[in-house]
């Protein structure tokens, strides 16, 4: 780690009024510089079941990650019955080569970034590559019993498919809020996201393969194939002798890689377990399309370094902007003390052009502009944000994060949201809580929150190749009244840039 800068965030935390804590580079803080430190101070609030942490500067999210479990408080217990065992499964992406320098290199370039070589579990890539194959990792499970699976997808640019051969996957909780249980043989998680799973030791005793590989959506893009692997082991299965086929797991079948159907069945299924307190009456309405593009050569600029298609650079966008981070002070600092010149306020609320966003767009509405924009929220706004995928260049699932906040997704849809005919699909009685939202490959998705916690908070995609290309904008919630709706001052230990 010495030799750069990192921060840390800890994904899916709502940080009320400690902003300060939640770790975005150069939105909240200014980077920890090598042999420099900075102590995140935070209360966990009214937050239960399973999140995470992450590097959030550059790539080194790659490897500087781990699970963050909340427990429930002492004396109470989770909504089904207490698992025998519980096991954080930490679904993550590898190259064979040093992430920073692929992401380098593809900035240098302007094409897309290398894929990935492997997909690990709890490090370990598993019984189908080349290497590491007597390390795979074993989870053990006895005959009977019922285990709590924590799943957590901490790749870098890939949306997965999650199995076990065999077992029914009882889904009871993602991104740390409990679900209406259901049962599935597979879930579906995109980068930052996070399923509970309940499993029951109901079959015969013997090694079942527990598997992860793509979902990739956007067609005809490239990307990493590979499969990782685990081994879900009974207590009492037959003593494995090296090397003999019949203690081989029993495999896993996970879904072809572009089975949209899958994943939009999973993510459309989720409930909350009750009725929920969604807003219904709405202060802000906000459509935000979200997607790639393509910049045009910069004049003057060597081929080598418009390697995208045609001669262009990548570059993606939230209603047009491209968002650029700032680099001398983070915006939370600059909104609390006042600086000018970091940023503007003027991220616009509805797309500045409307046009067909899934259809075929017009090359002359690829090239978005870049910009540091953000946009403000009163304390105690009610929000509903239309997020829109678009088609340019290619239509593709994004999961899209927002830092600060946990939000209801009332519906989601492909094309273009109606709003005439798409608002009598909102589920305004139990929609599943997220930090996360699984964007579909050229459709929408509508989430709804109250603006209760005051700070800078950036919502992005979590595939890093598309954070990189900027897309993502930043909410600058105002504090309300009094100090319990006010942010906390800056520690004394924030690091300085
Ligand atoms: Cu898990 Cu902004 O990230």
């Amino acid at each position: 780690m010495a030799t750069y800068n990192v921060t840390i965030h800890w994904h899916g935390i709502r940080q009320m009024r400690t902003g300060w804590a939640d770790g975005p580079e150069f939105i909240t803080q200014c980077p920890i510089r090598p042999g420099g430190s900075y102590t995140y101070r935070f209360t966990i609030q009214d937050q239960e079941g399973t999140l995470w942490w992450h590097a959030h500067s550059s790539w080194l999210r790659a490897t500087v990650y781990g699970a963050l479990i909340i427990y429930p408080k002492e004396g109470t217990s989770y909504p089904f019955p207490k698992p025998k065992r519980q096991t954080p499964i930490l679904l993550g992406e590898w190259w064979d080569a040093n992430p920073i320098d692929v992401v380098r290199e593809a900035t240098r370039t302007g094409g897309a970034p290398n894929v990935s070589d492997a997909f690990t579990i709890n490090g370990q890539p598993g019984d189908f590559y080349k290497c590491s194959s007597n390390e795979t990792v074993i989870i053990p499970i006895d005959s009977s019993e019922t285990n709590l699976l924590r799943v957590i997808n901490a790749a870098m640019n890939q949306e997965l498919f999650f199995t076990i051969a065999n077992h029914k996957l009882t889904v009871v909780g993602a991104d740390a809020s409990y679900l209406k249980p259901f049962s599935t043989n597979v879930i579906m998680l995109g980068p930052g996201q996070t399923t509970d799973v309940l499993i029951t030791g109901d079959q015969s005793p013997a090694r079942y393969h527990i598997a992860a590989r793509a979902y990739q959506s956007a067609q005809g893009a490239p990307f990493d194939n590979t499969t990782t692997t685990a081994i879900l082991e009974y207590k009492t299965a037959p003593c494995p002798a090296k090397g003999s086929v019949s203690v081989r797991p029993v495999s896993a079948n996970l879904p072809r890689f572009n089975d949209t159907q899958t994943a939009t069945t999973f993510t459309t299924t989720l409930r909350s377990p009750k009725t929920v307190p969604v807003p219904t009456e709405i202060d802000e309405n906000l459509f935000i399309t979200a997607g790639l593009g393509l910049n045009n050569c910069p004049v003057g600029a060597q081929a080598s370094s418009c390697q995208a298609p045609n001669g262009t650079r990548f570059t993606a966008s939230m209603n047009n902007v491209s968002f650029s981070f700032p680099s001398k002070i983070s915006i939370l600092q600059a909104f609390y003390n006042g600086v000018p010149g970091v940023y503007t306020t003027d991220f616009p609320p509805t797309p500045l052009l409307k046009f067909d966003y899934t259809g075929n767009v017009s090359r002359s509405l690829w090239q978005p502009i870049s910009g540091t924009k953000v946009y403000k929220l009163k304390y105690g706004s009610r929000v509903q944000i239309v997020i829109q995928g678009t088609s340019i260049f290619t239509a593709e699932n994004h999961p899209i994060h927002m830092h600060g906040y946990d939000f209801y997704i009332v519906a989601q849809g492909f094309g273009n949201f109606n709003p005439k005919t798409d608002t009598s699909k909102f589920n305004l009685v139990d929609p599943p809580m997220r930090n996360t939202a699984s964007l579909p490959v050229g459709g929408w998705t509508v989430i709804r929150f109250v603006a209760d916690n005051p700070g800078a908070w950036i919502m992005h995609c979590h595939l890093d190749a598309h954070i990189s290309w900027g897309l993502a904008m930043v909410f600058i919630v105002e504090n309300g009244v009094g100090e319990s709706q006010t942010l906390e001052p800056p520690p004394e230990d924030l690091p300085v840039c």
